[in-house]
C-alpha cells in the first residue's frame, strides 16, 4: 500500500523564527495603547432598549456614549450571544467608569491570558470494531465535535472524509477564508474552522508574523493532535520517527470535527479570555455537541471564570464540555473544576519506548529512549571520567570535546543532575552517543538529541563496575526504535496531571476521570521541524505529545460515541455514565517515582467506554440543578447574573450538595460527619434492583438509606442519602467506594472521599 512518508525527512537547518522568539521575547505594543485595556463587560441585556435591534448595535451604542473615539467599530472585540451576555472592549479607565454607571452593567472582568495544558489510544480503551461502544456508536456518526485550540493542519490524513457521513443538517458552521486556509480544505470530516484573534491583536501582539497563519491553520500542532485524538479517520502505518508505529485513529472516527482558533503561537504561548469567549460563542451557534478544550486560566471563582461560565452556557445548550485539569500537578491544583464541566486528569499507556545497549562484555540493557533515527551503534568506546566526580554526573561544561568525540559517554546521576541538563551537556561536547542513569527521567520526547538511552539506577553498579575496570571499556551495539506493548502495570496518573482538591469548589471531587495523556500518539502540523539532531531539523505528521490537553480529547471523543447512542442524554449524564463505570487507577506518579493513588488523582478513576455505554444507572443534573449549587455558594445577584446570565432565578432549593457521581466530604478540625442526597435515574432494564456496596477503610464509615433501590420502570428515579463519617486521627485524604450492582451485574460505581483541611 502507498502511503506518505511519516518517517523522518531531513530538511535543511535554518533559524526557527518562533524559537528564537521565545529568547527574545517580543517588542510589546502595549506601550502604543497606554491608556486603553481591553475589558469583557457583563450587561444584563434585559436592559436593550427595543430600539435595537441587535445586541450589537446597544453594544456599539454603549460605548459611544462612553465618549468612545471614532473609531469605535474597531475598538469592540466582540459582542457576545450565549456565552454571557456583554462585550469585549479596549477601553480607557473613564470610558470604562461611564459605562459601569449604566444601570445594565453587571460586571468587569480585565482581559486575562490563558494556556496550554501540554508538558511540552484506542487499543488500550478498549475499543474493537467488531463488540462494545464503536459498533453500537456507528464510531460517533452525525455528531459534531467542537475543538477550541490552536487552529488544524486540514491536509493531515487523519481529516480525510473518507467514509464519512454528509454534513448535518443542523450544522451552522463554516470554514472561514484566511492566510493558507482556503473555504475548499473543509470537507465531511472538517467541517469548520474559524480563528479568533481580536483579543490578542488588542494586546498589541501581531498573530500573523511569520510565525503563524493569520488563519484557522495550526502553526504548533496542538490543535491538530487533539482534534484527530477526539476524532481522527483511520489512518494506516503511522508512527513518531518509528516508534508507536501502528494505525491512527481518533475515538470517534466517525464524529465531524470543527476547529475554533483561539490559541495563537504568540511568544508566550498565549489565548486572550476575550478570543477564547468569541470562540466557545461561536461554536454554540454553530451547533457542535461536544466541546473540548485543553487551555486554562488562572484558578478563580466562577463568576470570574470566562470558560466556566461560557461552558454553562454550552451545557444549558445540551453541549458536552471536556476540559484539561491542568498539567501543574500538585494537590489544589486543579483547573476548569466547575461542577458542569467534564474535568479530565492524564494517564499512562501500557506502552513504552526503548533503545537497547549491550557492552563489550556481552552485558545487554535495556532503557526508555525517543531518539527519532534508526540508527545502529557498534563498537564505539564508551567514556567515562573516573578522575573526578564531576566528569562523570556530564554537568554543564564539564566534557572535553576532545576526549568525548566518537564516544559513548556515561553520564551517571550521582549529583542528581537533571537528564536533560546531561543531554546538553554530551551534545554541546560533540559525543557519540550517551546512557543516562536515573529512575525519573524528565525529559520530553524532542529532547534527545543525541542517540542515547535511559537506564534505571539499578544498572548503574555494573556498567561502572566494567567501565572502571581494567580492560578497555566498549559498547558492542546499540539499538533504537523499540517499542514495547502491555507494559505493566498500567495505568499511572502521570506526574504532571493536576490533583484535586479543586480550592473553588473542594466540595466536588475533581478531577472527574482519568484518560491517556503520556506519549499520545496523534497528527501534528508538519510545517515546523519536531527535533533538530545535529544539522538536521527532522519532522513528522505524527508526533508523541504528552499532557492534560491530550487527555481531554480522549473523553470528548467518548462523548461523542456516547451522544451517538444516547442523543437524548443530558451532558451531565453522559459524564455520569463515564464516570460510574470508571475503574480505579493505583498508581500516581510524582517526582520520586509512585506513590498510591487516591480519588484526588483519579477522580472516578480511569475511562472505561464499553462501559460507559451501558451504565445501569446515571446521576443527572440540570442547569437548575447548577444555578441552586451557585445559590448555595452564596453568591450575590450580580454573580450569580454574571455566571447564569438571566435575571430571574429560582433559589428555593439552595444546596452545595450537586447530585453529583462523586462524593467529597470536607471536613474542618470541628465536624467529623457529612450527609449527601442523591437521585438516581434507571437506563437499564425496567425491573432493575440494586444492592449497595459499600468499601471503606478503618477510621472511616460510609452509611447508606435505602441499601436496595427496586426500580419497576426505566427512566425511574429513585434517591438515597449517604453520610461519611471519619475518625479523629484518621489521615487527612481517606476514601471508599459505594457500589451499586444490579442482578445483570451492572456496577455503578462512585468514589466516597473525606479530606480534612
Ligand atoms: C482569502 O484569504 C487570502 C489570505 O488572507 C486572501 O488573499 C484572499 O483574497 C481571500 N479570498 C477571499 C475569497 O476572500
Ligand atoms: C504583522 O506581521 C506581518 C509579518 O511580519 C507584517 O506583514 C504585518 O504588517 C504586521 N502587522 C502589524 C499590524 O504589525
Ligand atoms: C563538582 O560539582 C559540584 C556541583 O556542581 C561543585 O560544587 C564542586 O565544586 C565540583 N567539584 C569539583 C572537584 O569540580
Ligand atoms: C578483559 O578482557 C579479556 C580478553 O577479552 C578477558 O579474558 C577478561 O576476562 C577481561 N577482564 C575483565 C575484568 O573483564
Ligand atoms: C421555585 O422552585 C420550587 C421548587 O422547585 C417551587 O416549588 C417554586 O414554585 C418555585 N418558585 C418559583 C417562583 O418559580
Ligand atoms: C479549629 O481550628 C481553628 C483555626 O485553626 C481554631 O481556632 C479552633 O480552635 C480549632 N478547633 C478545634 C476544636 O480544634
Ligand atoms: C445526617 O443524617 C442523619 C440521619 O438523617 C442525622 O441524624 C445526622 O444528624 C445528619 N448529620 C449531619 C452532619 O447533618
Ligand atoms: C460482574 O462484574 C464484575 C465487575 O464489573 C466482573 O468482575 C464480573 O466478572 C462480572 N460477572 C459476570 C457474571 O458478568
Amino acid at each position: 500500500m502507498t502511503r506518505r512518508i511519516t518517517f523522518p525527512h531531513l530538511i535543511l537547518n535554518h533559524a526557527l523564527p518562533w524559537l528564537l522568539l521565545l529568547l527574545l521575547g517580543s517588542d510589546n505594543a502595549e506601550s502604543r495603547n497606554e491608556d486603553h485595556q481591553t475589558y469583557i463587560i457583563h450587561m444584563d441585556h434585559s436592559h436593550k432598549p427595543s430600539a435595537f435591534l441587535t445586541h450589537e448595535s446597544w453594544h456599539l451604542s454603549i460605548l459611544k456614549s462612553a465618549s468612545y473615539p471614532a473609531d469605535r467599530n474597531n475598538m469592540l472585540l466582540y459582542s457576545y450571544n450565549h456565552v454571557i451576555q456583554g462585550f469585549s472592549a479596549r477601553l480607557t479607565p473613564s470610558q470604562l467608569s461611564e459605562i459601569e454607571k449604566s444601570p445594565a452593567h453587571l460586571a468587569t472582568y480585565p482581559e486575562s491570558f490563558g494556556k496550554l495544558f501540554t508538558t511540552h489510544s484506542p487499543n488500550f480503551l478498549g475499543l474493537k470494531p467488531n463488540s462494545g461502544l464503536w459498533p453500537s456508536a456507528r464510531y460517533g456518526q452525525g455528531v459534531i465535535v467542537g475543538i477550541i485550540d490552536t487552529g488544524i493542519w486540514p491536509e493531515s490524513e487523519s481529516f480525510h472524509d473518507k467514509g464519512m457521513p454528509p454534513v448535518p443538517r443542523r450544522w451552522n458552521g463554516r470554514c472561514e477564508n484566511g492566510t493558507a486556509f482556503s473555504p475548499f480544505v473543509c470537507n465531511r470530516k472538517l467541517i469548520g474552522a474559524r480563528s479568533f484573534s481580536k483579543g490578542l491583536q488588542a494586546a498589541g501582539i501581531n498573530v500573523s508574523k511569520e510565525y503563524d497563519f493569520d488563519s484557522a491553520r495550526d502553526f504548533f500542532g496542538h490543535g491538530t493532535h487533539t482534534s484527530s485524538t477526539a476524532a481522527g479517520n483511520h489512518v494506516e502505518g503511522v508512527s513518531h520517527f518509528g516508534y508507536a508505529k501502528g494505525t491512527a485513529r481518533g475515538i470517534a472516527p466517525r464524529a465531524h470535527v470543527a476547529m475554533y482558533k483561539v490559541l495563537w503561537a504568540t511568544d508566550t504561548e498565549e489565548s486572550a479570555a476575550s478570543d477564547v469567549l468569541a470562540g466557545m460563542d461561536q461554536a454554540i451557534a454553530d451547533g457542535v455537541d461536544i466541546m473540548s478544550l485543553s487551555l486554562g486560566f488562572d484558578q478563580t471563582p466562577y463568576f470570574n471564570d470566562v470558560i466556566a461560565i461560557a461552558s454553562l452556557s454550552a451545557i444549558e445548550n445540551g453541549i458536552v464540555v471536556v476540559c484539561a485539569a491542568g498539567n501543574d500537578g500538585f494537590p489544589r491544583s486543579i483547573h476548569n473544576g466547575a461542577p458542569w464541566i467534564t474535568t479530565v486528569g492524564a494517564g499512562t499507556l501500557d506502552r513504552s519506548f526503548h533503545a537497547t545497549v549491550t557492552l563489550d562484555n556481552g552485558l545487554t540493557f535495556k532503557g526508555i529512549s525517543y531518539f527519532p533515527e534508526s540508527v545502529y551503534i557498534t563498537d564505539a568506546p564508551l567514556y567515562y571520567g573516573k578522575n573526578d566526580v564531576n566528569k562523570s554526573i556530564c554537568h554543564l561544561g564539564s566534557l572535553n570535546p576532545d576526549e568525548v568525540t566518537g564516544k559513548v559517554v556515561f553520564c551517571d546521576n550521582s549529583n542528581r543532575i537533571d537528564t536533560y541538563s546531561q543531554m546538553e551537556e554530551v551534545d554541546r561536547a560533540g559525543a557519540y552517543a550517551a546512557i543516562f542513569l536515573t529512575d525519573t527521567p524528565d525529559i520530553d520526547s524532542d529532547e534527545y538529541y543525541i542517540p542515547s538511552l535511559i537506564l534505571p539506577t539499578s544498572a548503574g553498579t555494573s556498567i561502572r563496575q566494567y567501565v572502571t575496570g581494567k580492560n578497555k571499556s566498549k559498547v558492542k551495539s546499540m539499538r533504537f526504535i523499540l517499542t514495547e506493548l502491555g507494559t505493566k502495570p498500567a495505568p499511572h496518573v502521570a506526574s504532571f496531571s493536576s490533583r484535586g482538591p479543586d480550592p473553588i469548589s473542594p466540595g466536588i471531587l475533581k478531577p472527574d476521570i482519568v484518560a491517556p495523556g503520556v506519549d499520545v500518539l496523534a497528527a501534528v502540523a508538519p510545517n515546523i521541524p519536531f527535533i533538530e539532531i545535529g544539522n538536521y531539523e527532522l519532522v513528522t505528521d505524527y508526533a508523541l505529545f504528552s499532557g492534560t490537553s491530550m487527555a481531554a480529547p480522549h473523553v470528548a471523543g467518548v462523548a461523542a460515541l456516547l451522544k451517538a447512542i444516547h442523543r437524548e442524554w443530558s451532558p451531565a449524564a453522559i459524564r455520569s455514565a463515564i464516570m460510574t463505570t470508571a475503574y480505579p487507577v493505583n498508581i500516581a506518579e510524582n517526582e520520586i517515582g509512585g506513590v498510591p493513588a487516591t480519588p484526588l488523582d483519579f477522580g472516578a478513576g480511569h475511562i472505561d467506554p464499553n462501559k460507559a455505554m451501558d451504565p445501569g444507572l446515571i446521576y443527572d443534573a440540570d442547569f437548575q440543578d447548577y444555578v441552586e449549587f451557585l445559590c448555595g455558594l452564596g453568591y450575590d445577584e450580580k454573580q450569580m447574573k454574571a455566571v447564569i446570565r438571566r435575571n430571574q432565578w429560582n433559589c428555593s432549593q439552595e444546596s452545595t450538595d450537586l447530585n453529583y457521581p462523586s462524593f467529597a466530604a470536607v471536613f474542618t478540625n470541628e465536624t467529623t460527619a457529612k450527609n449527601f442526597s442523591r437521585v438516581v435515574k434507571n437506563v437499564g432494564a425496567e425491573d432493575s434492583i440494586y444492592h449497595a456496596v459499600l468499601e471503606f477503610p478503618a477510621g472511616m464509615n460510609i452509611r447508606i438509606e435505602p441499601s436496595t433501590l427496586k426500580f419497576t420502570q426505566k427512566y425511574q428515579l429513585l434517591d438515597f442519602a449517604l453520610s461519611v463519617e471519619i475518625d479523629r486521627e484518621s489521615p487527612r485524604v481517606s476514601y471508599g467506594y459505594l457500589k451499586w450492582i444490579d442482578q445483570y451485574n451492572h456496577t455503578v460505581s462512585s468514589p466516597v472521599v473525606a479530606i480534612k483541611t
